[in-house]
């Protein structure tokens, strides 16, 4: 055994979805109060530490990463009750999403059809505030159960405590590496509205029949199945940038120079960019770097064409920034949470 291996025994690479080659010192399962607590343990005596769902907004960048991986795989699923408003629903956060989104559709409670074949686990779902379609996770969410590592205490963030904006959360900042999300309360409304606005949904879904939360759960999952490539046969990590919020002037400023620009109103009067029309507008579609590149049919999805490493993606990722920087004066930032060391 070579000291790599020995020091580094656990291989990362089928754990996140891009793929990358990396090994970890060890992989620990976060299963029940015990493991949390050894979780804290470890914490408190300064062990370095990483969180991991199902590694779908994870990037092992970096060969070798010196940590402990903690796996989370709390589960279970349970009907809290209806107050005639509202269904509300707890989840585990070792729950897939997908398989949750199916659960809920069946019994009857809509509501998060949108959000169908999104990968990874319940538990990642608050951390980026998950969102496609018209739908992002805040609005079906009414808690955020955690524990606490510092006090080891569980905890209840509510839903202004979770600060959610788009792609964002607070467990992405202040509560990052201090609470561990142990599952989630959602609150499906009885009285279903779906929510046809975006792309070719509504059509999609008048295809298929009738109005109903599985015709918009179908609907959406086949939409998705033809735009983005599945990780087990192309890595990837979904949309690799956020989709860039700039003020009023600048959108203004930019449409007027490019007419086509593909926009969006955002909150507070700022303007959402389309990072994939972007992207392609700078003949970055299809570009290849070594064995990663920018997938063919969605410029804002970066692949690994096979035996793709750490380091070309992130000359790939520079070289991207760079070129929309120069020529839209807009700097990209990545969605996904890159592991460099
Ligand atoms: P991981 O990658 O394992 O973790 C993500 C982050 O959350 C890490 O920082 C991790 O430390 C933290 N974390 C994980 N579990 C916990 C926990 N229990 N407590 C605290 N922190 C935790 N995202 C969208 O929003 N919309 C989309 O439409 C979408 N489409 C995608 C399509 C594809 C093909 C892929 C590959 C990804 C897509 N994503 C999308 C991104 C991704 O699926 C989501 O961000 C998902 O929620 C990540 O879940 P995960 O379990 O894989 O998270
Ligand atoms: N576009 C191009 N060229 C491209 C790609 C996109 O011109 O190569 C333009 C098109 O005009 C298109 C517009 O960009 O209409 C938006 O594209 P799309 O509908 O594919 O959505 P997106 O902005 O690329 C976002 C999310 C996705 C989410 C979809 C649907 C972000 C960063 N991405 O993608 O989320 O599934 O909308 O709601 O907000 C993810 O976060 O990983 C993710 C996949």
């Amino acid at each position: 055994m070579s000291a790599l291996t020995a020091t580094h025994s656990v291989d990362l690479q089928p754990l996140h979805t891009f793929g990358l080659p990396a090994r970890a010192r060890e992989l620990r399962l976060l299963a029940n109060q015990e493991d949390l607590r050894a979780f804290a343990r470890m914490k408190r005596e300064g062990q370095p530490f990483l969180l991991l769902g199902e590694g779908s907004n994870t990037v092992f960048t970096s060969p070798l990463v010196d940590a402990t991986v903690w796996k989370v795989a709390l589960k279970g699923r349970r009907y809290l009750g209806c107050d005639g408003v509202c269904h509300h629903v707890r989840v585990w956060a070792g729950e897939n999403w997908h398989q949750t989104v199916e659960w809920t559709v069946a019994m009857g409670w809509g509501g998060l059809e949108n959000l169908a074949l999104i990968p990874g686990c319940v538990g990642a779902s608050p951390v980026q505030n998950i969102g496609a379609y018209g739908v992002e996770l805040k609005d079906r969410v009414s808690a955020v159960h955690a524990f606490d590592l510092d006090v080891q205490k569980e905890c209840i963030f509510n839903l202004d405590e979770c600060e959610f904006a788009y792609r964002d959360s607070v467990f992405k900042h202040a509560a990052q590496g201090r609470y561990v999300i142990t599952a989630v309360d959602f609150a499906l409304p009885v009285q279903w509205q779906p929510v046809l606005g975006y792309g070719d949904v509504a059509q999609r879904v008048a295809e298929l029949g009738p109005l109903t939360p599985m015709n918009v759960l179908k609907a959406v999952s086949t939409i998705r199945t033809q735009k983005l490539p599945d990780p087990a046969v192309l890595g990837n990590s979904g949309s690799f940038f956020k989709n860039p919020i700039v003020d009023a002037a600048q959108a203004k400023a930019l449409v007027q120079q490019f007419p086509n620009l593909v926009n969006y109103p955002a909150d507070d009067g700022l303007v959402k960019l389309a990072a994939g029309w972007l992207i392609e507008q700078c003949g970055l579609k299809g570009f290849v770097l070594g064995s990663v590149g920018v997938y063919t049919k969605q410029a804002l999805i970066l692949v690994n064409l096979g035996n793709g490493q750490g380091a070309e993606l992130l000359q790939l990722i520079s070289h991207i920034q760079a070129q929309v920087q120069t020529r839209f004066g807009v700097l990209l930032e990545s969605e996904p949470n890159l592991i460099n060391k």
